[in-house]
């Protein structure tokens, strides 16, 4: 099937974009895998005519509003992020009334409505930049209350939260963060940012999946618990052959990232089906928060 995927990439003129969490077998007939940052600025470089997005619907939202003129096609669009339906448009809009002049910075993970109502966009790769990128003293972040605190600890700016989490990140506990130290003294502990803060406390470094594999890989360490979604084991042992990655806890599994499958792939490549498609109306306003985030990295 990956072969057949291959084939029908070329005569499509497509290309394969995977997210670090995703099975092993479609990392491995990717054209790119990265993290959300990354796969954000392959989406808008690149010439193919079709994206095919393997990872959750904002990643195939944040492509259809920077390459509208492309077939962005999502194998399952059932595959979505709960955290992301943690904040809705009406919601935002209240809260905004509340603070008027205050920026808001939206993780990549929410809908490209809610992205429309922001001045910016960050990711885990990102989100301090971005927010000392403003002028303002003071921000809102949403929706992901942990980033959000874990930037306000770096910042010395005054960061507004949203009660808004990962459920798979959220889980993760002092108490099993501890346990594998005690059980790996010589490892290296990396966490994600969107962990609570008195996890992220303890980490060596805190970053996000790509930024792991950055790290682990100029590391002298050999062993490192690995603080994220257990698909992150894979991406890291390719990336670092001989070295040992300890996940600190199975509970961290996301159902979506795991839901598309080579057949998906192959379906979606024949019929066209699962594109998703922005409005115009609210595609240009998200793009400015997008394009702002991206100008930073560029
Ligand atoms: P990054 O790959 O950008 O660190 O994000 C993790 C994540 O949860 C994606 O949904
Ligand atoms: Fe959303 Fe968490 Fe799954 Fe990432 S791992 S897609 S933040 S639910």
């Amino acid at each position: 099937m990956q072969d057949q995927i291959r084939s029908l990439l070329k005569k499509r003129r497509g290309i394969l974009l995977a997210h670090n969490y995703q099975p092993r077998e479609i990392q491995d007939v990717a054209d790119v895998c990265g993290d959300s940052l990354e796969l954000s600025i392959q989406a808008a470089k690149t010439d193919a005519e079709v994206i095919v997005f393997c990872g959750v619907h904002f990643m195939a939202e944040t492509a259809s509003i920077l390459s509208p003129d492309k077939t962005v096609l999502l194998p399952r669009t059932d595959a979505g992020c709960p955290m992301a339906d943690m904040v809705t448009p009406e919601a935002l809009s209240k809260r905004k009334a509340e603070l008027p002049s205050v920026p808001v910075v939206t993780y990549v993970n929410s809908t490209a409505e809610v992205k429309a109502l922001s001045t910016i966009c960050c990711t885990s790769a990102n989100a301090l930049e971005v927010v000392e990128s403003l002028e303002d003293e003071e921000v809102l972040m949403v929706p992901d209350r942990n980033l959000a605190l874990n930037t306000a600890a770096r910042s010395s700016k005054k960061v507004h939260t949203w009660e808004g989490h990962c459920p798979f990140h959220n889980l993760l506990t002092v108490g099993e963060v501890e346990s594998a130290k005690n059980r790996y003294p010589e490892a290296v502990f990396m966490a994600h940012p969107e962990c609570p803060p008195e996890v992220v406390a303890l980490a060596d470094v805190a970053v996000s999946t790509s930024g792991m594999i950055r790290y682990a890989r100029q590391s002298e360490a050999q062993a490192f618990i690995v603080g994220t979604e257990v698909g992150m084991r894979y991406p890291l042992e390719k990336a670092c052959p001989g070295k040992t990655f300890h996940m600190v806890s199975p509970r961290m599994l996301c159902e979506d990232m795991k839901k598309i499958t080579l057949a998906d792939i192959v379906n979606c490549l024949e019929t066209l089906d699962g594109e998703v498609k922005v409005p115009e109306a609210v595609r240009k306003p998200a793009l400015k928060a997008v394009e702002r985030m991206i100008a930073l990295a560029l």
